[in-house]
């Protein structure tokens, strides 16, 4: 387990590797993952998508201090925005001083459809196929053996009379099916396509579209955290301040589908980083979010932040969260094995709730920012790194010139080059 002393940011890049190899107990191929030539091969890549032509990289940052459920995990990150990682490292400290995150997540049951046309009478069909409901459980139950042997499989069978301007009424089956740590795409659709001819049989109709839905909200996953008034101060910021200023700014959110959107991709910011890092579907995830966030009929915030009778800040963030520890690129994927291993995390529900409070942390952060100091001078100092390093910076001229650049408060690289062409000439008078 990492330790309060040691801080990742305080550390070199080989520093860091070292840490994290015998905080998780890598063996040197899982942590060569980490690196260009140990992740991702060209050929396993030829495999995995059409008409490879390479390969492409992010970088990938780890977030300490989550403890989720009493458990202090290290978060793998795959983001190209400054500022993420170490917002989520920050609130999660912030988090742990009041007992860390609390998550919980739903079975891991999906939602498959299909849709059901050509019907004489809709209504009068879905009641026979709702009675022959055991059958068709039954019969779904033979699809996947294995599924079945490992605890998951049919669950449910739910019938909805749609009515739309170009078909009419139609009817949609759902199939609710327990993937168990499979994110469950494939085996979803699969059971799909194969109760096809018995559906169609029952109902007299004709199966059209058939594929599991993205709005998993049977497979919730939720994480809550209570933040002690008294850690929320900072700077010129009293404690009361900051927690207000917070619910302040949710309570935009909650109002307004415009600031939503904002605060929700926030959220995302965090979530989506660490399904890249473990290979998972990101848009899967995205696309449940945010037709989560307007199930109201009317979009809106996925977090809630409201004060205890003690003054406490409390926070919580539900979402659907379709993820897997096993199967696609999860699977395949060198450097996707590597991030759960350093996250620790054994199946796909644990996975869903470390991921719920690395969501709810990001959230935290970008409130907390916007709320008081204002995002930009967080992320000035690390985009005047990118500045520096993008004006042609040397190794040990990165960090002075972009120290200059934020003090100036002019990161341009038209300016880091400026600096850099002074500094050469100095170098020369040196000389
Ligand atoms: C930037 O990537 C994310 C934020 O805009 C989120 C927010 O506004 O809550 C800072």
């Amino acid at each position: 387990m990492p330790t309060e002393a040691k801080k990742f940011y305080e550390m070199s890049l080989p520093e860091r590797r070292a840490e994290v190899q015998q905080a998780a107990a890598l063996s040197d191929a899982e942590i060569a993952a980490l690196q260009p030539q140990g992740g991702l091969s060209l050929e396993q890549a030829n495999r995995m998508i059409e008409n490879v032509a390479g390969l492409y990289s992010l970088p990938l940052g780890i977030a300490q201090h989550f403890v989720v459920n009493g458990v202090e995990r290290l978060v793998p990150m795959v983001i190209e925005e400054p500022s993420v990682v170490a917002a989520a490292s920050y609130m999660a400290r912030l988090v742990k001083s009041g007992g860390g995150f609390t998550s919980s997540s739903d079975e891991p049951r999906m939602i498959g459809q299909m849709q059901l046309l050509d019907l004489a009478d809709p209504a009068e069909a879905a009641a026979r196929i709702l009675a022959q409901k055991d059958r068709l459980l039954a019969a779904a139950a033979e699809i996947d053996p294995l599924l079945i042997r490992l605890g998951g499989g049919p669950r449910d069978i739910v019938v909805r009379e749609l009515h739309s301007a170009a078909l009419g009424t139609f009817l949609v089956l759902h199939l609710i099916y327990d993937v168990r740590d499979a994110m469950g795409a494939n085996a979803v659709n699969t059971a799909l396509e194969r109760l096809t001819p018995l559906v169609e049989a029952i109902s007299g109709g004709r199966a059209h579209l058939r594929i599991l839905s993205n709005l998993a909200d049977q497979r919730l996953a939720k994480a809550a955290c209570r933040i002690p008034l008294a850690a929320l101060g900072f700077r010129e910021f009293s404690a009361e301040q900051v927690r207000d200023g917070i619910l302040e700014a949710w309570a935009f959110a909650e109002a307004d589908p415009y600031r939503a959107a904002t605060h929700n991709k926030g959220i995302m910011n965090g979530i989506d980083a660490v399904l890249l890092a473990t290979g998972n579907d990101w848009r899967a995830v995205e696309a449940g979010a945010h037709a989560y966030a307007a199930r109201s009929g009317r979009y809106t915030s996925l977090s809630r932040w409201w004060a205890e009778a003690n003054g406490d800040l409390c926070g919580e963030l539900e979402l659907p969260m379709a993820v897997g520890t096993v199967g696609g690129a999860t699977r395949v994927h060198p450097t996707a094995q590597t991030a759960l291993k350093i996250m620790g995390v054994h199946n796909a529900r644990e996975l869903a709730e470390t991921i719920a409070a690395v969501g709810l942390a990001q959230n935290l952060a970008a409130i907390r920012a916007l709320a008081t100091e204002g995002i930009q001078r967080g992320h000035m100092a690390l985009h005047a790194r990118q500045v520096a390093i993008a004006a042609g910076a040397a190794e040990d001229q990165i960090e002075p010139l972009a120290a200059q650049l934020t003090a100036e408060k002019t990161v341009r690289i038209d300016r880091a080059q400026e600096i850099l062409a002074q500094w050469k000439l100095q170098a020369g008078e040196d000389d």
